[in-house]
């Protein structure tokens, strides 16, 4: 029992927290993940302490050596994390005390837990940011392979999900891109307010102790020190923007699972899923089942919620630290756990589809998608967009009556919609389409191998790949 580390906590009560309350405001369960940014924190505190000769240098030595062989036990799974010592924090400080003595009592000198453990979590969550953009570009790499690697196929582009007109393979997988890009910069930039100094905010005041807040911001890799000290020990909105982050990038990749669902099913049939990322049933043998596109999509929901969570845990407390805050946590691993692996395991279902040319080739030239075109074709001879609009429309009716495509179509049927119809209009191709749309952004080869080139720097600009 930790009588001690107990008592050191409730140093004006006579009674022992009761069990049930131990456990219910315990937050070590969870926390315990923490462990290696509250020793550099407090390794950083122990040195700066020394350096404004506030503790002596030996007892930051003496502490400095314990943090480091607490930190030793945990990762050799050899440290015993007490519930009834509550967090990380007291746990690490409980530990130091039974290794070093009293000394230990020093360490928390113009500290709090609660700017403590705001340093704790911004440094993790700047780490999580930098794990979180490097898994990102691994996929954008990713997808930039799978485009250039298909660069010339044509597949139908939809709306409504009905086909509508032609683009490039590689011209949908650059949305997917653009996407991700976007999610990248939304990350680099929650890092900017993330990379802020809390810890020398004391509980919420500020400390009464001559310390160094920018040797600690240079000893911890933080490139500002907060400047409110209430603020600093209070605010979440770094994690919220975070989740925030994450919740949009999990809405991208979950469109992304929905439509490799959809292409992987026998009705599509334009991917095939890699043995190695697709999963089985217990009853039915023939199936081959996209598992992880969708536990991708299903995940989603569980990042939107832990954003909800902590918005709402937020909206009403007053300043400053409120233990309502502890929940941030939980949420904030789950999301970047979940994060984390939905894109590793996406970069490896996505690099290892087969594309099925043939059968996009087949759905691309199918049914009538190159209507738009034949109303541009009449555009060009002269009618107004909304007319040429409406005899296509008639045409595809006609089309469809007789179940002919548009090549089928002889001359003199063509006239019957519109005499402007001409030889030239069986030169109207999905190639013809997609090269018609030569505008920047537009499905033209020409635009899109000039996007994939501009991806393809943006990528190895960053470094990854
Ligand atoms: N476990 C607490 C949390 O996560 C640490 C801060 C506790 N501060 C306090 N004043 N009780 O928020």
């Amino acid at each position: 029992m930790n009588n001690k580390g107990q008592a050191r906590l409730r140093s004006r009560f006579q009674k022992k927290a009761d069990k049930l309350v131990e456990q219910y405001v315990a937050s070590i369960p969870f926390d315990w993940r923490l462990y290696r940014q509250d020793i550099a924190g407090s390794i950083a505190h122990a040195q700066m302490l020394t350096k404004q000769g506030i503790i002596s240098e030996n007892d930051a030595e003496v502490i400095t050596s314990g943090l480091a062989s607490i930190r030793d036990e945990i990762e050799q799974g050899k440290f015993e994390f007490k519930p009834e010592l509550e967090d990380i924090h007291m746990n690490v400080e409980n530990r130091l005390f039974k290794k070093i003595g009293d000394v230990a009592g020093k360490l928390h000198t113009a500290r709090s837990r609660n700017d403590q453990v705001a340093l704790d979590i911004r440094l993790f969550v700047k780490e999580a940011i930098s794990e979180t953009v490097s898994k990102l570009r691994n996929f954008q790499g990713v997808l930039l392979d799978v485009a250039e690697a298909n660069k010339n196929i044509i597949m139908p582009g939809y709306t409504h999900l009905q086909r509508a007109q032609p683009v490039l393979l590689a011209h949908h997988l650059l949305a997917y891109f653009a996407m991700f890009q976007r999610d990248v910069e939304r990350f680099q930039d929650c890092l900017k307010r993330t990379d802020v100094l809390p810890l020398g905010s004391g509980a919420l005041a500020g400390v009464a102790y001559p310390i160094d807040r920018e040797f600690l911001a240079r000893k911890l890799g933080f490139s500002q020190v907060s400047g409110n000290s209430l603020d600093a020990v209070s605010d979440r909105d770094f994690v919220i923007e975070y989740e925030a982050a994450a919740a949009i990038t999990m809405m991208h990749l979950s469109r992304l699972a929905e439509e490799i669902i959809l292409w992987s099913s026998d009705e599509f049939d334009f991917v095939e899923i890699d043995e190695a990322y697709a999963t089985s049933s217990s009853i039915m043998p023939q199936k081959k089942n996209p598992d992880v596109a969708e536990l991708a999509r299903g995940k989603t929901g569980r990042i939107y919620g832990n954003l909800m969570s902590l918005l709402t845990v937020m909206k009403g407390i007053p300043l400053a630290y409120n233990r309502d805050m502890q929940e941030d946590k939980e949420g904030l691993f789950d999301t970047v756990d979940t994060l984390l692996s939905s894109l590793e395991a996406f970069a490896g279902l996505v690099k290892t589809l087969k594309v099925n040319t043939a059968r996009i080739r087949e759905a691309a030239t199918g049914s009538y998608i190159l209507a738009t075109d034949l109303a541009d074709y009449l555009v060009n001879k002269g009618l107004p967009f909304r007319q040429a609009h409406s005899i296509v429309g008639k045409l595809v009716q006609y089309a469809i009556k007789k179940s002919k495509g548009f090549h089928e179509i002889s001359l003199d049927e063509y006239h019957m919609c519109s005499p402007l119809f001409d030889k030239d209009v069986y030169a109207i191709t999905v190639e013809a389409s997609v090269a018609a749309r030569d505008v920047a952004g537009g499905t033209a080869p020409k635009q899109v191998s000039a996007a994939l080139a501009r991806a393809r720097k943006v990528i190895s600009a960053s470094g990854e790949k």
